[in-house]
């Protein structure tokens, strides 16, 4: 139902490790997904989006293991359970659209192989009838003479009908959370916002949870309604999509906003789909990479002594909002006394 928490994830922390060491990728992120909303993971490359999904899905490979934190399915723990048993909970109920459309279909087995595989494997159903499913599957998702298309093999399809079919795929469980990792990525500007409005029609027509992974904040103003910005393997701000564009309650979400001045501008505009995420100056910490203090402080305009020395704490702002930041409410009123002034300004 609209509104309930179905995934909780809680500080979840994953590390890989090889020979040459351990490398933390996810260090103590967490979220939660309601029904009915769509939740935007945003975050430059490497800060831990796809490797903190995999762990969800548990689908992590053998060098990476959670080390610690909470994964819960309506209220169900995840973790420790056994393979088995946790595929029995949740399995059906969380899904994944991965973020490299192609690797993740099969070549050689036709794209209706593919849909109806699991139909019949955990469902039982029989060929005709998992037949007739991936063809309701595509038409839900608007690919054209789904009857015929079944028979074709991935690379028959384009860019934008192969995602169709992967939407397609991980719908075909009817799943209460879907996880979509970089969705339109790859997609030029008219697909991305096909896809997108597909995913956000499918999302409410059937009340799921939408984790939404994407660089673009073109895409977070569009679609989203919760937002975690992740930095360095962890959420530095959690918003509502309208509080964070409003006022930014963390030096790094607003220097990612701030190379995006028009992002509240008029949608249908060219570029609109194109508005990556920022190029701050510096980088972020490599994973692994030993800093004292807090991670963003290299690159931030907003640093005081202590950022050098301690950890931010998480702060929690007005509107059940979050910051990780020592002067998360300096900045926050900063950003929204802008705000007015603005508002003020335009009277
Ligand atoms: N198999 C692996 N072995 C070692 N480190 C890995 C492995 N896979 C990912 N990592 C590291 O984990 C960190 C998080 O990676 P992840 O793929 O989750 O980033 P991401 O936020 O999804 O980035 P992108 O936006 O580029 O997809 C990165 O620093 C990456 O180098
Ligand atoms: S804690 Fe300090 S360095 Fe980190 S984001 Fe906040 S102000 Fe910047
Ligand atoms: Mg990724």
């Amino acid at each position: 139902m609209s509104g309930e928490v179905v995934l909780e994830v809680e500080d979840l922390a994953v590390e890989f490790r090889s020979p040459h060491g351990v490398v933390p990728a996810v260090d103590g992120l967490s979220y939660t997904v309601t029904a009915g909303r769509t939740l935007a993971i945003v975050g430059e490359s490497g800060c831990g989006k796809t490797v903190s999904s995999l762990a969800v899905m548990d689908l992590l490979g053998p060098t990476a293991k959670v080390t610690r934190g909470s994964i819960r399915f309506r209220g169900t723990e995840l973790l420790g359970m056994r393979p088995k048993e946790r595929r029995a909970v949740a399995g059906d109920h969380v899904a994944m659209v991965f973020q490299d459309a192609l690797a993740a279909l099969n070549p050689v087995h036709t794209v209706g192989y593919q849909l109806t595989e699991s139909l019949r494997v955990r469902r039982g159903l029989s060929r005709a009838d998992a037949r007739r499913r991936a063809i309701e599957l595509l038409d839900l998702v608007k690919v054209p003479r789904a009857v015929d298309r079944i028979r074709d093999h991935p690379h028959q399809f384009s860019g934008g009908m192969r995602q169709r079919v992967m939407i397609a795929a991980a719908l075909a469980m009817d799943p209460e959370v879907l996880i979509a990792d970089e969705p339109t990525t790859a997609l030029d500007v008219t697909v991305q916002a096909q896809i997108l409005r597909l995913l956000a029609e499918i999302q409410a027509e059937r009340q799921m949870g939408l984790v939404l992974i994407t660089h673009d904040l073109g895409v977070v103003a569009t679609v989203a309604d919760d937002v975690t910005v992740m930095y360095a393997g962890r959420a530095v701000e959690q918003a509502t999509a309208g509080d964070m564009f409003a006022a930014p309650g963390h030096p790094y979400t607003r220097a990612l906003l701030r190379a995006v001045p028009s992002l509240g501008g008029q949608a249908g505009e060219p570029d609109r789909g194109r508005r990556r995420l920022a190029v701050i100056p510096g980088r972020p910490p490599r994973p692994g990479e030993i800093t004292t203090g807090c991670p963003f402080q290299p690159r931030c305009d907003a640093a005081i002594d202590v950022c050098a020395t301690d950890d931010p704490p998480v702060v929690l702002l007005p509107g059940y909002r979050t910051s990780r930041c020592h002067v998360a409410r300096e900045v926050m009123s900063v950003a929204a006394g802008r705000v007015d002034e603005a508002g003020a300004a335009d009277e």
